[in-house]
């Protein structure tokens, strides 16, 4: 958390990294969470298409719509105080053209008042990200595991695990720092390559499993809560175990229910 600190903007989060402050990000998708988020302090909220896999109870990001997005984003955005929103562009958004990218990008934007948009991939995509800064979008790149790609990869495996694929890294990194990107998020590679990237560049390295040595974290919020537990990277740090407890007060309450414990005399009118 950055204390005493005003609205965070993406020059924020670049000087961030210029005076070795570390940036926290979590994920976030309805104006509930997203203003208990904000309110204790985080600095970046993403409305990942992670929303697909963890709202919507889908088995990969793929299915998420951009009307989807827009929708979640616009929640969050009106949620936040603080934290800079960051939209996510859902798989076939941006990939097509960069005129479908422009008019997705924009309705992150206009209609879900983000403040930046997010996209996966690298040197293939820098004369997108290139388009959408010039048009006064500001775009966080997507690197290491691209979830959007699991059907080309086939699996969730970490990635940068040869030196070409690492180098290949670095080069999207840099490829994305050129064409104007503020920040990139890298995600499942060895800690090593975390540093590396985060040495190559100079705007700010956020990692989900890319080990200590990059410029700020970003999670998965139902996967810090303990409230997803379908399954459980190794990256992932559970700060509570929330399912537990939601199970456990649903229980109590039901029992409340068919004993006719609840409502009691000041529950009622
Ligand atoms: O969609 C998402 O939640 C993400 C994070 C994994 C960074 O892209």
């Amino acid at each position: 958390m950055t204390a005493n600190r005003g609205k965070v903007t993406t020059a924020t989060l670049r000087t961030m990294k210029a005076q070795r402050q570390r940036i926290s990000a979590l994920t976030a998708y309805d104006h509930m969470f997203a203003g208990l988020l904000d309110e204790a302090g985080v600095d970046v909220l993403l409305v990942g298409d992670s929303v697909a896999t963890v709202v919507q109870g889908r088995d990969t990001t793929v299915p998420v719509t951009m009307d989807q997005m827009v929708y979640h984003t616009e929640l969050v955005s009106r949620a936040s105080q603080r934290a800079l929103v960051v939209g996510d562009m859902p798989f076939l958004s941006y990939q097509v053209s960069i005129e479908d990218a422009m008019r997705n990008a924009g309705r992150l934007l206009k209609e879900g008042l983000a403040e930046a948009v997010k996209l996966e991939g690298g040197r293939d995509f820098a004369p997108t990200v290139q388009r959408l800064v010039a048009a006064g979008i500001p775009v966080m790149g997507h690197l290491g595991l691209t979830p959007q790609s699991i059907h080309q990869f086939g699996s969730y495996r970490a990635r940068g695990q040869d030196a070409a694929e690492q180098q290949g890294i670095v080069d999207d990194a840099k490829a994305l720092e050129q064409s104007g990107a503020f920040g990139i998020v890298l995600e499942k590679v060895p800690a090593e390559l975390g540093r590396r990237v985060a040495e190559a560049v100079a705007i700010p390295i956020i990692g989900i499993g890319a080990g200590p040595h990059v410029d700020g974290q970003i999670l998965v919020t139902p996967d810090l809560l303990g409230l997803f537990t379908r399954f459980r990277p190794r990256f992932v740090r559970r700060y509570r175990e929330l399912a537990n407890e939601v199970g456990e007060a649903v229980r109590a309450y039901c029992r409340d229910v068919q004993s006719g414990s609840f409502p009691d005399a000041n529950e009622s009118y």
